[in-house]
């Protein structure tokens, strides 16, 4: 297993060595590595069973460093990193020389964020290159918002983890691209499209509504080995008799024996910290299938119904 440690001078060691860690950030747990070097970049795919044409996030320190990575940086870009930056927003723009082709898999454009993790931003500052992490979670499945999720599943491929606490987003960041002056949504995440539209203009639905399914974003995705079901929670319920159910259900009490409610309040924010806590949970227990709904489509809704449709995706 894994050290898990609260030490960034030894997670600092670790990566000057050429070794792939756990590291936390606001979001989820990510699998990090020395993002200039192409070894260490293949190891991170390697541990992660990841396809190779699934392109990895740089990690960067500041938005100053953006120019060191990237250029023909869009207004739109600087914009957002300047309203969003540090926090849970990837800008997907051309990419210098410097990264790897591996990173990028191949693509011209390097996706690049500044987390907003004390631990690892001062990480970030006190090493010499930017950290490539996809989620610390075996390709395909949930992705890890604590260190112990980090060494439940991926502890015996890796020496260390860096402890910070439990996520508080708790979902991936939004992926925003550019595209011959488009702002293009990749991926629904922790700050809503609303908010980038606020600072970036319109984002276009039909665009939205292609582009989501980009390479590299998987219809079956974040998935439990249970089978999870969404739909109308009583009326699926009705349907079992005497078996073990996990139900995962936005704010109601269904007034079952095995329900997480992922916010009482039904907040949303503390609906997205939990929901992937709430799927590893049910998918470690006795459960033989686990029944969630949709959570109300709007703001950070539609980043938590993303992952609940993906994750039931291959069961239905
Ligand atoms: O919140 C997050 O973004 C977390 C933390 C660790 O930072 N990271 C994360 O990484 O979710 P990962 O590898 O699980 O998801 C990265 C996504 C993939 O779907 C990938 O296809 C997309 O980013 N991506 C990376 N580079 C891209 C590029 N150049 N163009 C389009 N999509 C890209
Ligand atoms: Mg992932």
């Amino acid at each position: 297993m894994a050290v898990i440690s609260e030490e960034v001078d030894k997670a600092k060691k670790h990566l000057e060595a050429g070794e792939v860690i756990g590291i936390p950030t606001e979001t989820v747990y990510g699998l990090a590595g020395n993002a200039l070097d192409a070894t260490v970049v293949a190891k991170i795919f390697e541990i992660k069973e990841r396809p190779f044409f699934d392109p990895l996030i740089v990690h960067i320190a500041s938005p100053e460093q953006i120019e060191q990575y990237a250029h023909h940086v869009p207004d739109a870009a600087i914009a957002l990193a300047e309203k969003f930056w540090p926090g849970p927003l990837t800008l997907v723009l051309p990419k210098k020389e410097v990264i790897p082709d591996l990173v990028s898999a191949g693509l011209p454009t390097v996706a690049l964020r500044v987390p907003n993790h004390p631990m690892t931003q001062d990480l970030l500052h006190d090493l010499t290159f930017p950290l490539a992490a996809p989620s610390a979670n075996p390709f395909g499945y949930i992705s890890p918002t604590t260190a112990q999720h980090v060494n439940d599943q991926l502890g015996d491929r890796i020496p260390f983890i860096l402890d910070g606490g439990p996520c508080a987003v708790g979902v991936e960041s939004t992926i925003v691209g550019f595209e011959e002056g488009v702002v293009t949504l990749y991926r629904f995440g922790g700050i809503p499209p609303e908010e980038i539209e606020k600072v970036a203009g319109p984002v276009s639905a039909h665009v939205k509504e292609k582009k989501i399914a980009a390479p590299g974003l998987f219809e079956s995705h974040y998935a439990p080995q249970k089978p999870l079901k969404i739909g109308h929670i009583p009326t699926m319920l009705a349907g079992y008799k005497g078996e073990e159910i996990g139900v995962i259900s936005f704010q109601t009490d269904y007034g079952v024996p095995n329900q997480v409610i992922l916010s009482k309040t039904g907040n949303l924010y503390e609906a997205a910290k939990n929901v992937f806590a709430a799927l590893r949970k049910f998918d470690n227990s006795s459960a033989v299938v686990l029944l969630s709904e949709e959570v109300p489509p709007h703001g950070l809704g539609l980043a938590i119904n993303d992952r609940l449709r993906r994750a039931s995706h291959r069961f239905r």
